[in-house]
């Protein structure tokens, strides 16, 4: 259990992918966490195994809309930061099923300002001075960029394109307004792409590791040719490290790693490293069971970070390459496979057939052009 003191942080979604490998970094960075989630089917205590029976370490079963059980915790535990991850995460299924992305993110960012905002009020001196909310969120509330377009930077105008980034911009402003208007001392996170260990494997790198090893298709929409800015998850957290200590309240910091890839160039990565480590496998060359289907809605073309703001003010920078954080990620998938078998049993089939049963297969590019 841990103990009320100035160094404990709430975190929210933190049994999802981004938000578990912070928190056992800032664990094995000496921190304290209490850790608020629904465990919703991208939420794992199997990600924080490890910290079973650490006292730095408490998880709580909840949801972030129910404010009373926040506004506890804020008191309970006198943080000195809300890390906010918690969020409907994934583009196919706000496609799917906007609701729940409108009710966790728009709903629920609420919720988390508003109880932020009463604990904030009741803080005096040192806990008032450090006192931070730190809001997680996604580079796609800047919406698609052209090839030749300028990356996205801090003052690029919000043109969300699916529910899911309209969702995130509308929390983002949110957050904004509750600086501007009621003195919270927030900052905002806009994060590309992120890949690493937990990832759940509804996301392309770990949905095209999981599909590899099994000999089965791997579904590239459209064309293949969408461009994203690849950040390894382990970057991520160093860059809210940084934000945390050294950010400036109201301010908002883009991160990325400069990493810009067509999904093809990924997938087809991916199969060469598998050929090269996983040499008795029946499925070599991977490269084979690449299968172009039916386009995403709305698909966006680009991603790109223009990260000269947190490298320059903060002095960060991520630390892993695309081809040193993707080796890693794939040797992680390759010796935690009961990790994938667990998480992709049950709801994780239905997810599958609805969404890619429907995508008829196609020829390359075609149906994107
Ligand atoms: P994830 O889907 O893996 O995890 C989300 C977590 O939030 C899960 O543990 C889930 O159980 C929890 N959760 C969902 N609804 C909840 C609710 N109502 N109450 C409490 N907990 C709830 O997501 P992720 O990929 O780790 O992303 C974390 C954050 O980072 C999100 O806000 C996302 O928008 C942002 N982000 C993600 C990426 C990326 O590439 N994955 C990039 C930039 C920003
Ligand atoms: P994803 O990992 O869902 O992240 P986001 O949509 O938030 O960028 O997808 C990354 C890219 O990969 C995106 O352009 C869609 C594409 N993609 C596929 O081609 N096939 C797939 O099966 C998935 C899940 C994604």
């Amino acid at each position: 259990m841990v103990e009320r003191g100035a160094e404990v942080i709430l975190v929210t979604g933190g049994a999802g992918f981004i938000g578990s490998n912070f928190v056992l970094d800032w664990v094995e960075g000496g921190g304290r966490v209490v850790n608020l989630d629904k465990l919703t089917y991208a939420g794992n205590l199997e990600n924080l195994a490890s910290l079973e029976g650490n006292p730095a370490h408490t998880f709580v079963r909840g949801d972030i809309r129910d404010v009373g059980l926040v506004g506890r915790l804020l008191e309970e535990y006198r943080p000195r930061a809300v890390v906010h991850f918690a969020a409907e995460s994934h583009v196919d299924r706000s496609i799917v099923g906007p609701e729940a992305f409108l009710q966790t993110n728009i709903d629920g960012t609420f919720s988390m300002l508003q109880a932020a905002r009463g604990y904030y009020e009741g803080l005096v001196g040192a806990e008032r001075e450090g006192f931070r909310f730190l809001h997680v969120s996604t580079d796609e509330v800047y919406g698609t960029l052209t090839p030749e377009a300028a990356a996205f930077h801090e003052e690029t105008p919000y043109a969300p394109n699916s529910p899911y980034a309209a969702s995130k911009a509308a929390s983002d402003h949110l957050v904004r307004a509750w600086v501007h208007t009621y003195g919270l001392p927030a900052i905002v996170t806009n994060c590309s792409n992120n890949y690493g260990p937990y990832q759940f494997p509804e996301k392309l790198i770990p949905l095209m590791i999981a599909n590899a090893l099994a000999g089965k298709a791997l579904p590239v929409y459209g064309d293949g040719q969408q461009v994203r800015d690849w950040l390894y998850v382990g970057d991520h957290a160093s860059a809210l490290r940084a934000v945390l200590e050294r950010g400036r309240v109201g301010e908002t910091y883009n991160v990325g790693g400069g990493n810009q890839r067509t999904n093809l160039e990924v997938v087809t990565t991916l199969c060469e490293l598998l050929d090269e480590l996983v040499p008795g496998s029946k499925f070599r060359p991977h490269k084979q069971l690449v299968t172009y289907v039916a386009d995403r809605p709305g698909h966006d073309r680009r991603y790109a970070i223009d990260a000269r703001k947190i490298e320059g003010e903060l002095g960060w920078k991520a630390a892993e390459s695309f081809e040193t954080g993707l080796r890693k990620t794939v040797h992680w998938y390759l010796t935690n496979a009961a990790w994938v078998a667990d998480v992709t049993s049950g709801a994780y089939q239905q997810w599958v057939t609805k969404n890619y049963d429907e995508r008829s297969k196609v020829d390359a590019g075609e149906g994107t052009r």
